[in-house]
């Protein structure tokens, strides 16, 4: 349709058509079967609500949105077809690693690629958009929603950020097996007090300029088609009814014209918040501040009719927010072809394919971070190993928001390691629960884990104890359970289950080389575990081929060359430890313990177990001193910065090149360290490259005390190294 027609259609439509097409109702309405995300209530949606609403969420398969969207077009007074909507976050039935494991491949084209599958997976399935990227800036490991993020770095996020919008979306989010993608959570999510969930958010204007809006600017610029508002407050105003963060942040300022959606009955939620009085004035503030879509409060359809009667909403905000809506559609070609891509024969060849699974391995294999190695791995197949824990013959490798992944698609790690292994030198035991009796996650629709006997805990015990002591080496997999991450799933204490410290406890008591396969879906305080341990490898929850990759890398398959995109902290008391924090008028420097009074603990180091941009390999590579290209630049000028790096060590390997800025002094202070770029090289033993990057004004701008976006004379470090913790530097001043 032209922008004309849409315009007519829009003039055409009864007030009530135009107020239901801002309604998101779950697709239980239209089928049986849905993915309920978020707190049912009971509904308060009438028939006509139903029936003339303008998007479902949770709806996947073919044949059944085909027959929903066939049903409903029919009976809509203007056959206005539905837009289907669904969590499709890392993978839909072929299940990625969760996003923070895909921050740890620092390679966002990888990422592109993961979601082109899933974007094609969806598509042929029947959805139309996907409320991803989650893009939260994250520094709180208490946080479960740390998982759906890239991590705490901003030029990071931006990265993948843009990409998984371009792998989603393509160039036209009409061509084939595209979908339409939502930037999420506008904004600021990801910094709730105390890390538990939609809790308040205090951040200053420039912190939330600085380090927390770039990411979602960057999800935009690559043509995000929606963004979906957040459930906390900023500045004592509720994101969703926030008019500073969605009128002149993200339509004026970024410039943002597609559909904005409230999350999860968000809009009603400012009730809760204390900022409206009743569900009238939630509509008002929604509406004045430009949100388009209620997602299933139905406060929209409830208000709005009568609020423009009232003449207290201006028809033409409603016939605004209409447009977006149906201009969405027309981008997805809906008018013409309301199925879409939707296509059983397609689905049939398409889903869980082989090269979908390969790629998933792929990924999976990128994002393990190797924390700690003491030349245990790779595994030789002639040592006696047993594989002990909750994880060793586990289906569910999938993250929280995988819901489309089926377990029974997964390989566990024993059948994995079965295929790699001599059958009489391997051994496989449980050895304990996952969670354990003392952990309950109440409220989930899921089980989560059978209760075991006391008996049989002992007995678990007991045998993987024996299988310890018998053999060369062993194999934990050990980890949080899927659900101890994600959407409301905070925690204080963000150790492994008990259960499982004890298991570890005892089998480090008869057998001193322990490697531990570690799944989480955040950084987890694993002191104990990284002190006793001979090797430490970090999985997060890794998908589909998980399994695979991982025997891919403890058999040396596979050199892993992941990074952390988030610190580990050294305990939880430390949390939120991020690299890019200020100096402080007192800054600690490490073994100063005597220099009192400083910015540290009496109790625990500064420093995190293991810091943003860190991760092992099987090789060593070695880095030479930085060189730049000069020690001046004037602002319309570049300088080049380089290292030479060496594989020093007897296999290939990949090494990710890190280029850090620090800027000396500002008009703002300036964080130790800005991750301003980032290079993958491989090289075979002995090989050196050089890796070069340049250096421009725009890598040195930030937010200055005028309000601006630019950079300032003065001193500059640039430091590149293999993480962020890396001295090695070189400075250079920039002029006016
Ligand atoms: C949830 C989440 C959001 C998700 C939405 C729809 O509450 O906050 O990320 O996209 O509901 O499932």
């Amino acid at each position: 349709m032209t922008k004309q027609e849409l315009v007519d259609l829009i003039q055409d439509m009864s007030l009530e058509e135009k107020v239901n097409q801002m309604l998101q109702v779950v697709s239980s309405f239209y089928s049986e079967e849905t993915v309920i995300t978020g707190p049912m209530k009971e509904s308060g949606f009438t028939k006509e609500n139903i029936a003339m609403a303008g998007s479902a969420i949770g709806a996947l398969g073919a044949e059944k949105i085909k027959k929903m969207q066939s049903d409903f077009i029919k009976q809509q007074p203007h056959h206005i077809p539905l837009l289907f909507m669904l969590d499709v976050i890392n993978g839909f039935r072929t299940v990625f690693p969760i996003p923070l494991g895909q921050g740890a491949t620092f390679e966002p084209e990888l990422s592109c690629r993961l979601a082109e599958v899933a974007a094609k997976e969806a598509a042929v399935s029947g959805v139309h958009v996907t409320f991803a990227p989650m893009v939260d800036l994250v520094r709180d490991a208490r946080w479960g929603r740390v998982m759906e993020a890239t991590g705490e770095d901003p030029y990071l996020n931006c990265c993948f950020s843009k990409a998984m919008v371009k792998g989603f979306q393509g160039e036209d989010i009409k061509e084939p097996y595209r979908v339409a993608a939502c930037v999420k959570h506008f904004a600021g999510y990801g910094a709730p007090t105390g890390g538990r969930d939609y809790n308040t958010v205090e951040l200053s204007e420039h912190t939330i300029r600085e380090f927390y809006l770039p990411s979602y600017k960057a999800g935009i610029d690559a043509g995000a088609a929606m963004v979906m508002t957040s459930f906390n407050t900023i500045d004592g105003i509720p994101a969703t009814g926030n008019k500073w963060l969605m009128k002149k942040i993200l339509r004026e300022e970024m410039g943002f014209e597609g559909v904005l959606i409230s999350d999860w009955a968000a809009i009603e939620e400012m009730i809760y918040h204390g900022y409206c009085s009743d569900r009238k004035e939630a509509a008002i503030e929604a509406a004045e501040a430009g949100v388009d879509i209620d997602m299933m409060s139905g406060i929209y359809s409830e208000h709005l009719i009568h609020l423009v009667r009232e003449q207290i909403i201006d028809e033409k905000l409603v016939d605004e927010m209409v447009y977006r809506i149906l201009e969405l559609k027309n981008k997805l070609g809906l008018f013409e072809n309301p199925y879409k891509d939707a296509d059983e024969q397609k689905e049939k060849e398409l889903i869980l394919c082989k090269e979908h699974r390969e790629l998933a391995r792929e990924a999976a294999r990128k994002s393990f971070v190797l924390l700690k190695n003491d030349g245990v791995l790779p595994l030789k197949k002639e040592q006696k190993t047993a594989y002990i824990g909750p994880y060793v013959d586990n289906r569910n490798l999938l993250g929280a928001w995988s819901f489309i992944g089926q377990p029974e698609d997964v390989t566990t790690l024993k059948e994995a390691a079965i295929k790699w292994h001599e059958a009489n030198n391997t051994v496989y035991c449980q050895g304990c629960a996952v969670l354990g009796n003392d952990i309950k996650l109440e409220g989930f629709t899921e089980q989560t884990e059978e209760e075991i006997s006391k008996e049989l805990e002992q007995k678990m015990l007991q045998e993987a104890i024996q299988a310890a002591a018998k053999s060369e080496l062993v194999v934990m997999a050990l980890g949080e359970h899927r659900l101890q991450s994600g959407e409301a799933t905070s925690n204080a204490n963000i150790q492994i289950p008990k259960v499982q410290m004890e298991l570890f406890e005892k089998v480090c008591e008869v057998n001193e080389n322990v490697v531990v396969i570690l799944f989480s879906g955040r950084p987890l305080d694993i002191r104990e575990i990284s002190h006793k341990a001979k090797a430490v490898l970090e999985v997060w929850m890794p998908g589909t081929e998980g399994a695979n990759a991982i025997m891919d890398v403890l058999s040396g398959e596979y050199n892993p060359s992941g990074k952390l995109p988030m610190s580990f902290p050294y305990c939880v008391g430390q949390v939120p430890v991020y690299y890019n924090e200020y100096s402080t008028g007192r800054p600690y420097v490490e073994g100063k313990n005597k220099d009192r009074f400083r910015s540290k603990y009496l109790d625990i180091p500064n420093n995190p177990l293991y810091p943003f941009g860190y991760g092992l390999s099987y090789t060593r590579f070695s880095v030479s001193l930085v060189k730049l290209s000069k020690d001046t630049m004037k602002p319309k000028e570049k300088i080049e910065a380089s290292v030479m790096v060496k594989n020093e060590g007897a296999v290939f390997g990949t090494e990710t090149v890190q280029l850090y800025i620090k800027d000396v002094a500002a008009s703002v202070v300036r964080p130790l360290k800005e991750l301003k770029n980032f290079k993958k090289i491989s090289l075979n033993p002995g090989q050196s490259e050089e890796v070069c990057f340049t250096i421009t004004e725009e890598d040195l701008q930030f937010l200055t005390q005028k309000g601006k976006w630019e950079s300032e004379a003065g001193k500059f470090v640039v430091y590149i190294g293999t993480d962020s913790t890396t001295e090695n530097s070189s400075s250079f001043i920039l002029n006016d």
